[in-house]
Parts: structure tokens; C-alpha cells; sequence
């Protein structure tokens, strides 16, 4: 038999507890910095060593950071479901707590790419800086998605969350597009939950449940749900 498919959106919040900051729960700052110096083509073009520190003070973070029960929960899912995690997190955390079919569509951090080339990327988790090249002899830059830049990821996540048997959204403000726009590709008929302590202010549409919890509380529950064949 076919096993479902359970999809899952999720964003900074499933990280949050992990250590890695979310982006608007403070003041529009991200890390201290305003999200246009750090995260554009233009802030890059205006000052790339301030974009290389940035993003190796990122990598350096993450490197001590471990996945939470949220992470391991989605990953235990693999074992009954064919299950897909889309992220807009460039944290591998979800891949650290085991999950294997993830589609990230904002870039990782454990990337690099060339600044002529986007299909040359590398893994690469020490520091960047400017005299670093790739193999053509270009500059490389964070192999992240920048406001203002194409998500080529964006394809492939439409056509998994048009399958999907059941679509869980953990952890995102649902105000970054297109990755907010993905939950209604779903077929409307498929059981859909958030999860987000701000789940309720953030979206007041009908098809969906809000469960207005933190991912490490809300998503093993929903998790053990899902098992017991209380959902489908
Ligand atoms: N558990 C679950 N959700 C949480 C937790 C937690 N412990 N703590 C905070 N949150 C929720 C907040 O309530 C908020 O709704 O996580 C959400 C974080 O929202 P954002 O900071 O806007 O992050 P996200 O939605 O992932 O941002 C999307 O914006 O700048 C970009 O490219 C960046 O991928 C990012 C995109």
C-alpha cells in the first residue's frame, strides 16, 4: 500500500528553541542588523565583508546547535509516512534529527556559491571571506536566497504540497511569499494544522487548525496524533 503523504512548511520557529533567533520577533532587527544590509544583493554589493561576517557568525552559531523535539518528532514521521519537510530555515537541522526529504527554500548555510555562477555550490562550513574562489575562478557568497531573488525551490514545493495527504505549517509568521502562499496549493480537503505560539493572530482563515503552542510542545502532540491514527 501507498503510504500518505504528509507535508511540512516550516520556518524559524521550529528553530527557535534550538538557539537560532527568528527574524520579526525583534523589532524588524535581525541579529542587530536591519534585514536589507544582511540579506539583499545590494547590502552584499554595499559592503560584502559585513555580509561574510554576518553569515560566518551564523555558521559558526549553528555548528552549537543541536535539532529539538519538534526536529525529531517531523523526522520520526519517515517511518509510516512518505514525509516532506520544506523549510525557509538554511539551518540543517532537520537533516541533523534525520529527516531525508527536505527542500529548503531559501538557501543553507553550509553552502557557498559562486556570484557568477548559482549552480556552483559547495559545502563549506568554516569561514567566507572575499578572497575565497570557487573552481571558475570567481568570488563565493553565502548559497542563501535574498530578498529580491528568484526561490528556485519554489517549483518542486508546489508540486509536493499538491500531493499532500496532510500539510502541517510550523513556526513561520506567514509573511514572507512565496513560501507563504504554498499552504493553498493543498487540496482543501486534507486535514491542515499551524503551529506557532502566534498561530491564531497570524492567520484567521477557516480551513486550517491553529494550534497556538511552541514547536517542541505542539508538534510531538500532533506527531503522536498523527501515529495513533487519530487524524486519517
Ligand atoms: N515554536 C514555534 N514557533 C515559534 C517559536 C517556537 N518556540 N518561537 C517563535 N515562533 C514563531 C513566531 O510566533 C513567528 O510566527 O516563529 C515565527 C517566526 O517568524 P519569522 O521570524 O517571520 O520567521 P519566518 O516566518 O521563518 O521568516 C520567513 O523571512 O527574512 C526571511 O528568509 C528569511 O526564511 C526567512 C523568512
Amino acid at each position: 500500500m501507498n503510504k500518505k503523504k504528509i507535508v511540512i512548511l516550516t520556518g524559524a520557529g521550529v528553530s527557535a528553541e534550538s538557539g537560532i533567533k527568528t527574524f520579526r520577533d525583534q523589532n524588524g532587527l535581525w541579529e542587530n542588523h536591519r534585514v536589507e544590509d544582511v540579506a539583499s544583493p545590494e547590502g552584499f554589493a554595499r559592503n560584502p565583508d559585513l555580509v561574510y561576517d554576518f553569515y560566518n557568525k551564523r555558521r559558526r552559531q549553528l555548528i552549537e546547535c543541536e535539532p529539538n523535539a519538534a526536529h525529531f518528532a517531523l523526522a520520526s514521521l519517515e517511518k509510516d509516512f512518505n514525509t516532506f519537510i520544506i523549510t525557509q530555515n538554511v539551518d540543517d537541522l532537520h537533516e541533523r534529527a534525520g529527516s531525508t526529504q527536505v527542500i529548503h527554500l531559501h538557501g543553507e548555510l553550509f553552502k557557498v556559491r559562486s556570484v557568477d555562477d548559482p549552480y556552483i555550490v559547495m559545502d563549506w562550513k568554516k569561514d567566507l571571506t572575499g578572497k575565497d574562489k570557487g573552481p571558475d575562478g570567481h568570488r563565493l557568497r553565502p548559497h542563501i536566497v535574498w530578498f529580491g531573488e528568484a526561490v528556485p525551490m519554489i517549483e518542486d514545493a508546489i508540486d509536493v504540497v499538491r500531493q499532500a495527504d496532510l500539510l502541517m505549517t510550523v513556526g513561520t509568521s506567514l509573511q514572507v511569499y512565496p513560501a507563504a502562499s504554498l499552504m493553498h496549493y493543498a487540496d482543501s480537503n486534507i486535514p491542515m494544522y499551524y503551529i506557532d505560539p502566534h498561530a491564531d493572530r497570524n492567520y484567521n482563515g477557516q480551513l486550517i487548525k491553529c494550534i497556538s503552542e511552541k514547536a517542541t510542545i505542539g508538534v510531538p502532540l500532533l506527531v503522536d496524533n498523527i501515529k495513533k491514527g487519530q487524524i486519517f
